[in-house]
């Protein structure tokens, strides 16, 4: 059967640039979009389109039935920091649209998922760096508790019930096209448009909080790669740790400073420090190199160079 994509939550950060390179190389006809509002207008335009609420179970299976829907990329989610202001709400949504396409596909409606992990499965317990694949993972956010209780119902449903899963622990991710909404990692988006836009940025972490990153690119690329990777190559069915690069907010302001020379940052660290505080600074993604064979390509230079040349 020809490959039949539905992404939930396409019109978010990743979810946009997911869409249009999933059109560039299926065709547009075989790419449905699907989120809970309508997004940019070069999303809107390059293919259809369906409004669908990934907590309404019925509403999901409907659209994938009535396009043969084989592959599910299951983007929608509420992210770190929002998370923390509204628990019951995030459980709901990072859960429930989960086991909606588990469930789908254990019951032989859809083919293959993708569905996205984060750093933030880690806590304050793991390694910090080089985090290895497997580890102490003891998360203490809402978003971390969800995405490592996803992992394993991901990994039960692919041992017990033959369900091709795939996933990945974003690192924080880097994109000039659509904004992120509601995480930890932000700020190294929003202090490009404060850069260009004001002169200046007032960062919420502290200029030493070492975070793993990624450009858009080099993530969608992943994303990509995994999916298109024979089953077997696919070892691990919980998530696979993925590396880009890793710096601090003062990092990344000299980066920008190089480009932008009149550029100023301050620090004012407010709730988030402590979410971030308990994530990892570097992960050791070697078997996803040795798996699927993985690279990154873009570093903090290259990554600021694209970010500033496409915003200006
Ligand atoms: N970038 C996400 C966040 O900050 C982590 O997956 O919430």
């Amino acid at each position: 059967m020809a490959t039949k994509i539905l992404i939930i939550g396409a019109c978010g950060q990743i979810g946009t640039e997911l869409t249009l390179r999933l059109r560039e190389l299926h065709g547009a006809d075989n790419v449905i979009a699907g989120d809970i509002r309508e997004g940019s207008e070069e999303l809107m335009q390059s293919g259809p389109f369906e409004i669908v609420d990934a907590t309404d179970k019925s509403a999901v299976e409907d659209l994938c039935m009535y396009y043969e829907i084989t592959d599910v990329y299951l983007m929608a989610a509420m992210l770190s920091a929002t998370a923390e202001k509204f628990a019951t709400k995030a459980w709901n949504l990072n859960m429930n649209s989960l086991f909606t396409v588990l469930n789908l596909a254990k019951s032989g409606k859809i083919e293959k998922i993708f569905w996205p992990s984060s750093i933030a499965v880690f806590g304050p317990t793991t390694p910090k760096h080089d985090t290895p694949q497997h580890t102490i993972m003891e998360p203490t956010t809402v978003y971390g508790i969800s995405k490592q209780s996803g992992e394993r119902w991901c990994e039960y449903y692919f041992n017990n019930n033959d369900v091709d899963v795939r996933s990945i622990r974003y690192p924080g991710l880097i994109s000039w096209k659509t904004l992120p909404g509601g995480g930890t990692t932000d700020y190294a988006v929003d202090i490009f448009h404060a850069a260009l836009k004001e002169g200046s940025y007032e960062c919420f972490l502290h200029k030493d909080t070492e975070l793993p990153m990624m450009f858009m690119d080099d993530a969608i690329r992943a994303t990509i790669e995994i999916m298109e990777a024979p089953a077997d190559k696919v070892k691990q069915r919980s998530s696979y740790n993925l590396s880009g690069m890793s710096f601090t907010p003062e990092q990344i302001a000299v980066a920008i400073k190089k480009r932008i020379p009149e550029f100023e940052i301050t620090y004012n660290p407010d709730f988030r420090q402590a979410i971030a505080d308990s994530w990892p600074s570097s992960i050791d993604d070697s078997e996803a190199t040795k798996d699927w064979s993985w690279n990154r390509s873009f570093d903090l230079e290259q990554m600021v160079d694209e970010m500033i040349d496409n915003l200006k």
